[in-house]
């Protein structure tokens, strides 16, 4: 990819933008390097929108520098800093039909009509919707059209994809299709993607980089593994997958929970507050025992997931989480079961914050 010569780089420096006395991005510093996959992740309200229109250059911010390819864009205007952007509601021109709904950022750009022909029929077939360029928006479903917003996106060869929830409106298997299409045409174009959602598995399957984003400031930035393995907070632990989230007590290699439980931990510092194990690292059952953590706990609840199930479970007043695969081999426990629950001093996260 790194040899495409129109990928750019996004380099964001302390980026703040006020409403008023409101606070919506509060000092944002990210890079992105040219090519890569970048996904805002956080709740609503949390100033994703905001960035992106910062970065198109929809919004001025009221403090800091948006760079594109090491050059200060901060005061350059939407028209020249050849963006495509995907919105929140990916508003097509209903009068026009899906030809010329594509063709319109090259109309706007004065290019030759027969290359315009060309170049919307080529788009098209990228997006998958080349037999459709006569129908009228009307007449497509939400994923089509979707993918009418990403090929107007796209026509112009933008240096930088902005995309808002694009996928936000879609049914799960559409979704998840239009996710891998969404990556094949990243791997083959190779443009710089700035994505926005609310759905972690997407960003997790999607980017490159994901930003964590809580009340305008940015959580915690780092690759999907990382950032899932190692999350540095309970916010960024729980918005990014399930997490068992406890305060301790750190007493050498022991840490304190409220409930008196002491667990094995390596090699961890006093900072912490809390620790936090996914659900997926505990084990249930005789197993449980071997490991270097292990309990009995009651099943409070069992939900069926269809790829595996989810325990409740409560150990002398402490709520566990757990999930298990649903092999056809493993033994479903049922409610009111005591169990034995186990996992490794390494399956512990610890969390600062
Ligand atoms: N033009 C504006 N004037 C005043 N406040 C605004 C304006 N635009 C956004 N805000 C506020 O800034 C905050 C961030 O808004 P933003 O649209 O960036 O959130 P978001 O993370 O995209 O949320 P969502 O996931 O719901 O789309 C919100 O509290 C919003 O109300
Ligand atoms: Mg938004």
């Amino acid at each position: 990819m790194s040899n495409n010569p129109t990928m750019k780089s996004v380099e964001l420096t302390n980026i703040v933008k006020k409403f008023g006395s409101f606070t919506a991005v509060d000092d944002v510093s990210i890079n992105i390097k040219a090519g890569e996959f970048c996904t805002l992740l956080g709740p609503s309200g949390s100033g994703k929108t905001t960035l992106l229109k910062i970065i198109a250059g929809y919004e001025t911010p009221t403090d800091g520098s948006v760079k594109i390819d090491n050059r200060d864009v901060s005061h350059v205007s939407v028209e020249i800093r050849n963006i495509g952007m995907v919105f929140q509601n990916y508003a097509l021109f209903p009068h026009m039909t899906i030809a010329k709904n594509v063709a319109f950022p090259l109309e706007m750009r004065k290019i030759p009509k027969k290359e315009i022909k060309e170049r919307v029929q080529e788009t098209l077939d990228i997006v998958g919707l080349s037999e459709l360029g006569e129908r009228y928006p009307r007449e497509l479903s939400g994923g089509q059209q979707q993918r009418v917003a990403v090929a107007r996106a796209l026509v112009f060869e933008p240096d930088i994809l902005l995309m808002d929830e694009p996928l936000g409106a879609l049914d799960k298997n559409l979704r998840q299709s239009m996710q891998f299409e969404l990556k094949k045409l990243h791997r083959r174009i190779g443009v710089t993607i700035v994505y926005v959602t609310h759905d972690q598995e997407e960003a997790l399957y999607l980017s490159d980089q994901i930003v964590v984003f809580n009340e305008g400031s940015i959580a915690q930035k780092d690759a999907p593994e990382k950032l899932y393995n190692a999350p540095n907070s309970a916010f960024v632990a729980d918005f990014l997958g399930e997490c068992n989230i406890f305060p301790a007590k750190i007493d050498g290699n022991k840490a304190l929970l409220d409930n008196g439980m002491a667990l094995k931990i390596y090699g961890k510092n006093n900072f912490l507050q809390k620790i936090g194990i996914r659900p997926e690292r505990l084990i249930i059952g005789a197993a449980a025992k071997n490991c270097e953590n292990s309990f009995e706990a009651t099943i409070d609840e069992v939900f069926f997931l269809g790829q595996g199930f989810k325990y409740i479970l409560n150990a002398n007043g402490q709520i566990w989480t757990a999930v298990s695969q649903n092999n056809l081999n493993t033994e479903e426990y049922k409610k009111g079961e005591i169990v034995s629950v186990g996992f490794d001093a390494n399956d512990i996260i610890s969390l600062t914050k």
